[in-house]
């Protein structure tokens, strides 16, 4: 029922700021600092115009889409996010499940309450996201976990040298650890569907989270004083370290979180299996320019070898067309799907895909595609700096 106003990916946005607790909202849709790259990051859909073709015979398009030999029902996936499972009663397991329904890619971030190991068994299809641990034996024995589970694709996420500076979450009072608060509590008073549905539930039938994949083993309770010490800076990483995965790791590797066209060569050279091209969802550095205006030159210096994908403020049918024409290869859409995930459950995310597969089928025929491998530059045309 509650499902049926939500119209677009936005309705859910609108939904779950009602229906989250303000400081898990807040974690989810904010950014960094002043917001510049959240901003960008839709603010560059805008820069482009489509320029339709007409009386092309389009009742044979289709939104599937071909990704590493295998077939998809649309080319868009969900990124990887942390702690999912606080936002949905195991909100992991809910992505995971409705993304194999729909046979879309899901990605299961590293930083998750939920062992990678359930996720794989939900969607033996699933990738997998890793932050790095800093060391070389704990790099290998994660890496070994991820195969033992049964993942064929690990994606390394390499945008995070230092932990951003994300003031909104001190501003909502949010923070790992998570500190109870009155503020807290009554904001849960407020929100019983979250609180009972989710966050209880969770405690009775699961205990206190963990994040559960950071290394070989469980790492550490949400509320531990030291649980940030599996996340903190790993300011010395570099490609060596990525050499090393590669050449212990017999699985298709995905370097995510690529801006420079420079870099997209050296992950290719260093043996990446594909690339995404994201600022994290504006989350990291702030003033980093949408993914979408680096995607052409990142193109042009790998495309021909390794698919180009790209994520990042991707909320309408249009968006995943005009990304797919300046040359993506495929796309990740993130927070929408964690609220659809909070309001709706396994159900809600089924309704998000749906909603964003039939805007691209929809769109194709107004645009005169029958396939999205014939979108091309010339379908869009430049409107200015938006
Ligand atoms: C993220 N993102 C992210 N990326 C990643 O590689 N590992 C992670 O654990 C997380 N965690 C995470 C949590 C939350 C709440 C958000 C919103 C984002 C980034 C994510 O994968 C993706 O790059 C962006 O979210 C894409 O932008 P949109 O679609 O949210 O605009």
């Amino acid at each position: 029922r509650r499902l049926r106003s939500v119209l677009s990916l936005d309705d859910f946005e609108a939904s779950a700021r009602r229906h989250l607790p303000r400081p898990i909202f807040g974690y989810v849709s904010g950014a960094s600092e002043t917001n510049a790259s959240l901003r960008d990051n839709r603010c560059a859909f805008a820069a482009f115009g489509f320029v339709p073709r007409v009386l092309i015979d389009v009742s044979g398009r289709s939104p599937e889409i071909e990704l590493f030999g295998r077939r998809y029902a649309a080319p868009f996936g969900i990124a990887p996010m942390g702690i999912a499972a606080l936002s949905a009663y195991r909100g992991d397991l809910v992505l995971a499940q409705a993304a194999a329904d729909a046979n879309i890619p899901m990605i299961m971030s590293g930083s998750s309450l939920i062992p990678l190991e359930d996720v794989a068994k939900a969607n033996p299809d699933a990738w997998f996201q890793a932050y790095l641990p800093g060391e070389p034996d704990r790099i290998l024995a994660l890496v070994e976990r991820v195969e033992r589970a049964g993942f064929g694709t690990l994606v390394l996420t390499v945008d995070t040298a230092v932990l951003a500076n994300r003031e909104n979450n001190v501003r909502t009072g949010f923070s790992t650890p998570l500190r109870p608060s009155l503020r807290l509590a009554w904001d849960g008073l407020i929100r019983p569907h979250w609180t009972l549905g989710t966050f209880l539930r969770t405690l009775a039938k699961h205990g206190m989270p963990h994040f559960e994949n950071s290394y070989a083993t469980r790492g550490a309770p949400i509320l531990a004083r030291n649980v940030m010490r599996d996340f903190g800076a790993k300011d010395h990483l570099n490609w060596s370290h990525f050499a090393l995965i590669r050449e212990r790791w017999t699985g298709r590797l995905v370097v995510k979180g690529i801006m420079a066209a420079e870099d997209a060569r050296i992950a290719r050279d260093h043996g990446a299996d594909g690339i995404v091209v994201s600022n994290h969802g504006g989350r990291q550095l702030d003033g980093t320019v949408s993914p979408l205006r680096v995607l052409p030159g990142i193109v042009d210096a790998v495309g021909a070898t390794t698919p180009v994908m790209m994520d990042g403020g991707i909320r309408r049918g249009s968006d995943v067309l005009k990304a797919m024409a300046l040359g993506a290869a495929f796309v990740f859409v993130g927070r929408p799907f964690v609220y659809a995930a909070a309001v709706g459950g396994r159900d809600g995310v089924a309704h998000a895909i749906e909603i964003l597969a039939s805007e691209i089928k929809r769109n194709m025929g107004l645009a005169g595609l029958t396939s999205l491998r014939d979108a091309g530059p010339s379908l869009l045309h430049r409107t200015g700096d938006a």
